[in-house]
């Protein structure tokens, strides 16, 4: 399989027809665009893949696609190309967690200063707004409250809790809800189909619990199958170049050989294992919840990858 964008960069939801789930916010967000009451700063709320990052995407380029502002943005225009490709200039994407100095906020309200490159929408996408220290917050209230026109800002977090109140006041927020098993399966068909794997009515679906460590097989259809307790939080799913599956664990490197019915075969460690020669494109790690699942056969090999 070719080289390129990570799965996940390729198969991010570009339009709000791909998003799976998250109704309230996909139809509160159409309106908004539709009617041209897009609101200054939101708040989105939830753990990590549930859609965030990709819903500020989106709404940049309803508001920035060359023949918009759109409900559907074309995917194909330079500003469209640009905001997937994180290259454009008028979608600003920001981490608090290494940006979390005064300083810092001080550079992004000059920046907020100057109009939009396009002449139409600046979106300052803040991932882990929660990271951001109150002084900075304070240093940026005024610029939240009241940025000059055609300036959005998408503050994205898994902990609200953690975030000013004051801060939290100004925004209109949105919850990302986690998917169900259902929706995963969705999502593991559609890009299953997008990468000519086959993927049989029987595989199983494996959604890694990070939280609670845990490990949980389901049928598509959503039944349980079975449980792993993890000894460690789960970090990745891999299929190697000989078919087996291996969960990567925490922080001490292990990896768990699990068959396809999702029984655990043992432990290992990184070495040797042919882990290490994964194919990336073997790992069907898309992830609508920020954990890692993938979908095959019970007990065969039934995935086809396309021909290298
Ligand atoms: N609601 C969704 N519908 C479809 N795919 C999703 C959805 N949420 C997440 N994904 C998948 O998970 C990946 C990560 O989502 P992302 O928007 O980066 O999540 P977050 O910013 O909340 O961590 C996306 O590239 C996409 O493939
Ligand atoms: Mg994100
Ligand atoms: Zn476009």
């Amino acid at each position: 399989m070719t080289a390129g964008p990570s799965l996940y960069r390729r198969h991010r939801p570009r339009t709000f027809a791909d998003v799976v789930g998250q109704e309230h916010v996909v139809r509160t967000l159409r309106n908004a665009v539709e009617q041209g009451k897009v609101h200054h700063a939101y708040l989105f709320v939830g753990s990590r893949g549930t859609g965030k990052t990709s819903m500020a995407k989106m709404l940049a380029a309803c508001l920035n696609c060359e023949h918009g502002p759109t409900v559907e943005p074309c995917g194909r225009c330079e500003s469209c190309v640009a905001i997937a490709n994180a290259t454009s200039l008028d979608v600003i994407e920001m981490d608090a967690a290494s940006n979390n100095s005064v300083d810092d906020i001080r550079e992004l309200r000059e920046s907020v200063q100057f109009a939009p490159v396009s002449g139409r929408s600046k979106v300052y996408i803040l991932d882990e707004a929660h990271m951001l220290s109150s002084q900075a917050w304070n240093a940026f209230l005024k610029t939240l409250e009241e940025p000059p026109p055609h300036t959005i800002f998408v503050l994205a977090t898994t902990e609200a809790q953690k975030v000013l109140p004051t801060v939290v006041d100004r925004c209109h927020r949105f919850d990302f809800a986690r998917p169900t098993v259902e929706q995963i399966a969705t999502v593991v068909t559609r890009v299953a189909a997008a990468e000519s794997i086959e993927i049989a009515p029987d595989a199983l679906v494996y959604v890694a619990d990070r939280e609670v460590m845990r490990l949980r097989v389901f049928r598509q259809d959503g039944t349980p199958v079975r449980e792993i307790q993890m000894r460690n939080p789960v970090c990745g799913l891999y299929i190697d170049s000989h078919q087996q599956l291996w969960i990567a664990t925490g922080a001490d490197g292990q990896f768990m050989k699990l068959d396809w019915n999702g029984n655990v075969l043992g432990y290992g460690g990184r070495r040797g294992t042919g882990v290490g020669e994964t194919n990336e494109a073997h790992m069907l790690a898309v992830a609508p919840n920020g954990d890692v699942y993938v979908a095959d056969s019970v007990g065969r090999r039934v995935l086809k990858f396309a021909s290298p």
